[in-house]
C-alpha cells in the first residue's frame, strides 16, 4: 500500500501529453495502478490520472468497487460508477448536449468550478490485462471519464470551464457541506 503524492496545478507535467501504454499485464503496470487505487481512496477522489501521480502514461482510474457503497464524501449527490482501469481511452462524444456540473480535482485542492461536459459519450480503451473495454455513459459517469481524460492530454478543469465566475473554495460556494 503506497499513497503517493499528487502534483498540484501549477506542476509542468501535469500540462504534459501523456504517453501510451505499449504493454500490459507487467508488473510495473500492476504496480503503478495500485499506487494509483491507494492514493485514490486516501483521497476521497471520484477518479485519479496517473500524471497526477508524476507517472506520464495514458492510464486513469475511477468509479467505486462493488462492495463499497458509501457516497463519495466528494461528491455526495453522484450516481454511482462502477470501478475502472482505463489505459489508452478514445472518447467519441454522442451528439453535442452538455450539462454544466460542479467539479473538483485532487490536483486543484481546496476549490469547485462549474464545468459544461458533453452529456453522452462512447469510449474504449483497454484494462491493466490488455482486455478491451467499450462502454456509452451518460451524466456524472460521462463527466468523471471526460475530467480524467483530459489529464493525459495536459488539461486541468479550470481550462474547460466556461464562467470563472463560478470558480471558488468549496467551503465558501457549500459552507453546509464539508466535502474534502
Ligand atoms: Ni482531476
Amino acid at each position: 500500500m503506497t499513497i503517493r503524492t499528487v502534483l498540484r496545478m501549477g506542476e509542468p507535467l501535469l500540462l504534459t501529453v501523456a504517453k501510451a501504454v505499449t504493454e500490459f499485464d507487467t508488473p510495473e503496470l500492476h504496480a503503478l495502478i495500485q499506487d494509483m487505487e491507494d492514493t485514490m481512496a486516501d483521497m476521497h477522489g471520484a477518479g485519479l490520472a496517473a500524471p497526477q501521480i508524476g507517472v506520464s502514461l495514458r492510464v486513469v482510474i475511477f468509479g467505486q468497487k462493488e462492495n463499497d457503497n458509501t457516497h463519495n464524501p466528494r461528491y455526495p449527490d453522484a450516481d454511482k460508477v462502477p470501478y475502472t482501469v482505463l489505459i489508452n481511452p478514445k472518447l467519441s462524444v454522442i451528439g453535442q448536449a452538455q450539462e454544466e456540473g460542479w467539479e473538483g480535482c485532487l490536483s486543484v485542492p481546496g476549490l469547485r468550478g462549474l464545468v459544461p461536459r458533453y452529456l453522452h459519450l462512447h469510449y474504449t480503451g483497454f484494462d491493466q490485462y490488455g482486455h478491451p473495454i467499450e462502454r456509452t455513459v451518460s451524466g456524472f459517469h460521462a463527466r468523471v471519464v471526460q475530467h480524467e481524460c483530459d489529464h493525459l492530454d495536459g488539461l486541468l478543469y479550470p481550462m474547460k470551464m466556461t464562467d470563472l465566475t463560478t470558480f471558488g473554495y468549496t467551503d465558501v460556494i457549500f459552507p453546509d457541506q464539508t466535502l474534502p
